[in-house]
């Protein structure tokens, strides 16, 4: 029997990689497994969820009219036929794709920076960014906030996982491997085990890649901030789950690295670690199933006016899709949904 104080939740895509992180979230949260309804591109599949098998069912006009709120961890053509279709009923959806995220009438949301896109939203649709996108704008927000922001310049460090299940089976068969040349069958433009990757998605040509791009428009959107001088290198790097970003950004105000450091101390869904020794620097393993950005290496540049540089390091599956979406969902209806939220990790 459902227990009726606890929203039904859809989970579309569930035994993707995301997927499976929105689930674990959900059964932290206490949502009983009668409350998730898990969808998959067919009929016959099994998840285990919370110690319960749930059964994996087709998404379809029927099913939808029980759901309350439906998180999309699906590819961009999927969340599209779903939106056109069982999608359009729902009383809430959060995509992770990109198929929405710069449409004018959808909002971008991550909640450290623009709750508020989520409540005042006028349709049943948030978008939740590229997961690089949302570990700088955790970071960006309070900055912006403090001291403007005049430009920012990033490099990203993404792990495999990044790129979903195919992702992850491809630097599996890869590891150990003496075969250095698997370009044909990489979904990374080249091998990525022992090796970085310079290019995420396809470059066009102007030489910009796909994740680029998206990073330019996302952050702009988000941030509030249409004319952000911006320029992104994305690098894929042979780390299972964690992505790092390198920011260099210049403020519009005069500030110091000791304002920096306590609006970011005080912000939240950040973890600030100094670079004084007193701490580990940001790293992929020390934030894998974890919830906040972390943040550290603030420094000014030298010689540069309102120059300074900063590195963070976030889990990708969490604060990067999983974790952000549900925080929207939570922003928008903090009554409806806030059950959906675990303790902090
Ligand atoms: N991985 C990340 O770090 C990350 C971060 C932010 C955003 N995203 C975005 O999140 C989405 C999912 O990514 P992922 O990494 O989890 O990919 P994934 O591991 O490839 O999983 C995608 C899942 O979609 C399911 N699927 C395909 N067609 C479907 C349909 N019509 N209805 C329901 N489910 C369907 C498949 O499940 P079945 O085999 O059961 O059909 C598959 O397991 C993508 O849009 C991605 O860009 C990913």
């Amino acid at each position: 029997m459902t227990d009726s104080t606890w929203p039904t939740v859809g989970v579309a895509g569930a035994r993707g990689v995301v997927g499976g992180v929105f689930c674990s979230i959900l059964a932290d949260a206490g949502l009983p497994a009668a409350c998730l309804r898990a969808f998959g591109h067919e009929e016959g599949h099994m998840l285990s969820y919370g110690g319960t098998d749930v059964a994996v069912h087709v998404l379809d006009d029927v099913n939808a009219r029980e759901l309350d709120v439906l998180f999309l961890a699906v590819d961009g053509p999927q969340s599209r036929e779903i939106m056109a279709g069982p999608g359009a009923s729902v009383q809430l959806v959060v995509d992770n794709s990109s198929a929405f995220r710069l449409a004018d009438d959808v909002p971008l949301v991550v909640p450290e920076a623009n709750a508020h896109a989520a409540r005042e939203r006028s349709g049943n649709l948030i978008a939740n960014p590229n997961c690089t996108t949302a570990a700088a704008v955790v970071a960006l927000a309070p900055i912006r906030d403090l001291a403007g922001l005049a430009s920012v310049d990033l490099a990203s460090y993404q792990a495999v996982s990044g790129a979903g299940r195919k992702g992850l089976d491809a630097f599996d068969a890869e590891r150990g491997t003496e075969h250095r040349d698997r370009a044909e069958a990489s979904p990374f433009h080249g091998r990525i085990a022992d090796s970085v990757v310079p290019q995420i998605d396809v470059l066009d040509e102007t030489g910009w890649s796909g994740e680029e791009k998206k990073i330019h428009a996302e952050l702009r959107k988000i941030l509030e901030m249409p004319d952000l001088d911006i320029a992104a290198t994305t690098v894929r790097v042979p780390v299972h789950t964690g992505h790092s970003v390198a920011l260099h950004i210049r403020t519009e105000r005069d500030t110091t690295v000791e304002e920096l450091e306590a609006v970011l101390r005080a912000a939240p869904g950040l973890e600030y670690r100094p670079a004084d020794g007193s701490a580990r620097h940001p790293m992929p393993l020390d934030v894998e199933g974890r919830d906040p950005v972390l943040v550290g290496r603030l420094r000014a540049v030298p010689g540069r006016a309102r120059g300074f540089a900063l590195w963070v390091s976030s889990d990708n599956l969490r604060k990067g899709a999983a974790l952000n979406a549900i925080q929207s969902a939570v922003a928008a209806d903090p009554e409806r949904y806030g059950r959906l939220l675990p303790p902090p990790r």
